[in-house]
């Protein structure tokens, strides 16, 4: 009877409702596709060296699969690991009296002109020793890993001179190898103009494009292997079209991939310059045109919303997530997780603000926040889905149906986190 079964290392059985979140042909879902979770009930999946075997009905991968150590999922729901496509979680200090400020009336701007802002981040982040400036990222990626995120974009952009931003490249880098979650590296040495460049900003892009850049290629040819990413913060009153432009062309010479802030306040072009050089992703998109919106959905380009900022900053924009859906948009989530406008770890708020705000369905909100994400990430092959060969990272939800994923806010609904095949929360020891 058991002669003909394949042994694995591990089996997630009596899966209440599961959901693969397909590939699509290889990519990521967009268009009319855009929202299939590919959802079994009562199913089981199969892992074998951290990788996905099979995941289907229970009585068929119970049939073909034993395995020593079995987890019983008692019915809930299951889903890949969510992927975090943007978030700023290595800084040091807070910026709690800002959103005090901006209660009373203040702007995000104003206070950014003021010397407060990002610039005030910078201040404490070059302050602090490298050993404050990992542990503090690392408990903020042990919240993200509780609430379920598996894989996490994770920017520089608070050093803004090469020693810094070079030293939290290292210690993202760190985290990559010492923590669970994936964590994917950006640097964003063109978030903000430094204090120093107030004066002269153009000279500050020179810096960025003479010096610190090929330190970053440098850096990178010593200490990672996977796509390593520029991002620039192109607003009104940061970097122009014409700044970043310069910024991204010395990028892509120095071998790394494109993804930009844009149109987060005001509308200057980026989404054309990231399309047009073939960024991985644009992010925000709060002020985005119609035209532009539909320039993205016949791009390869993702539209990374981040639906935790409008709500962090306690503005009413949103992106136009149904014109880019419409277009064809390839569309990701992410928290935006920052001290300045977004403090949050949690991508399940990200979730629930998906479906409020830019009205996703609750079956688009966790495609885009699993497979488009992953995507977004160019790690679509490896993570975000539940097909065989992907890296067995999934949650055991405390919840029976995906909807509630995004109709239940405010708590903690992720019960069991498996990354590579393990148990990472609950802890086990
Ligand atoms: O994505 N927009 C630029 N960067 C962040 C804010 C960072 C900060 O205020 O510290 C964002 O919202
Ligand atoms: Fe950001």
């Amino acid at each position: 009877m058991v002669s003909h079964v394949s042994y694995v290392d591990l089996i997630v059985d009596h899966i209440g409702q599961l959901c693969v979140i397909p590939a699509y042909q290889g990519g990521p879902q967009r268009g009319e596709r855009f929202g299939d979770l590919g959802v079994i009930n009562d199913a089981a999946v199969a892992v074998r060296s951290g990788r996905i075997v099979a995941a289907g009905r229970h009585d068929l991968i119970r049939g073909e699969y034993a395995a020593l150590n079995v987890i019983d999922a008692e019915n809930r729901l299951v889903t890949p690991g969510l992927v975090d496509a943007h978030t700023h979680l290595i800084w040091s200090g807070d910026r709690a009296s800002e959103f005090e400020l901006r209660l009373m009336g203040a702007t995000y701007q104003e206070i950014a002109a003021a010397g407060g802002g990002i610039n005030r981040t910078v201040r404490e982040t070059r302050a602090a020793s490298l050993a404050d400036l990992f542990e503090g990222a690392e408990a903020r990626l042990n919240v993200a890993l509780r609430h379920g995120t598996t894989t996490l974009e994770c920017k520089t952009g608070y050093g803004l001179n090469q020693e810094t931003e070079i030293a939290m490249l290292s210690a993202i880098a760190l985290l990559d190898s010492e923590h669970p979650v994936d964590v994917v590296p950006t640097f964003l040495g063109a978030h903000d103009i430094p204090p120093e460049y107030a004066d002269n900003p153009d000279a500050y892009v020179d810096l960025l494009v003479d010096h610190i850049l090929p330190a970053v290629a440098v850096w990178k040819s010593k200490h990672w292997d996977k796509p390593l990413y520029c991002d620039a913060f192109c607003e009104q009153g940061v970097f122009t079209v014409a700044q970043t432009r310069r910024i991204f062309e010395k990028a892509l010479l120095c071998g790394l991939r494109l993804r930009l802030h844009a149109d987060e306040f005001v509308s200057l072009g980026g989404v054309r310059l990231a399309v047009e050089m073939n960024a991985a992703s644009v992010d925000h998109l709060l002020v985005t045109t119609p035209e532009d919106a539909r320039l993205l959905g016949a791009s390869n380009t993702a539209a990374v919303l981040l639906p935790a900022t409008p709500f962090g900053l306690g503005i009413a924009n949103t992106a136009p997530a149904k014109l880019l859906y419409e277009s064809g948009a390839i569309i990701a989530l992410g928290s935006d997780c920052n001290p300045g406008t977004a403090w949050c770890e949690n991508m399940q708020m990200s979730l629930a603000l998906a479906c409020r705000s830019l009205k996703l369905t609750p079956a688009q909100a966790l495609a885009a926040a699993t497979i488009n994400s992953a995507f977004a990430l160019d790690r679509g092959d490896l993570v975000g889905s539940l097909e065989p060969g992907k890296r067995a990272d999934l949650v055991i939800w405390d919840v029976p149906d995906y909807r509630h994923l995004a109709y239940r806010f405010g708590t903690n609904l992720a019960h069991t986190v498996i990354k590579d095949g393990q148990v990472v929360y609950p802890p086990t020891t």
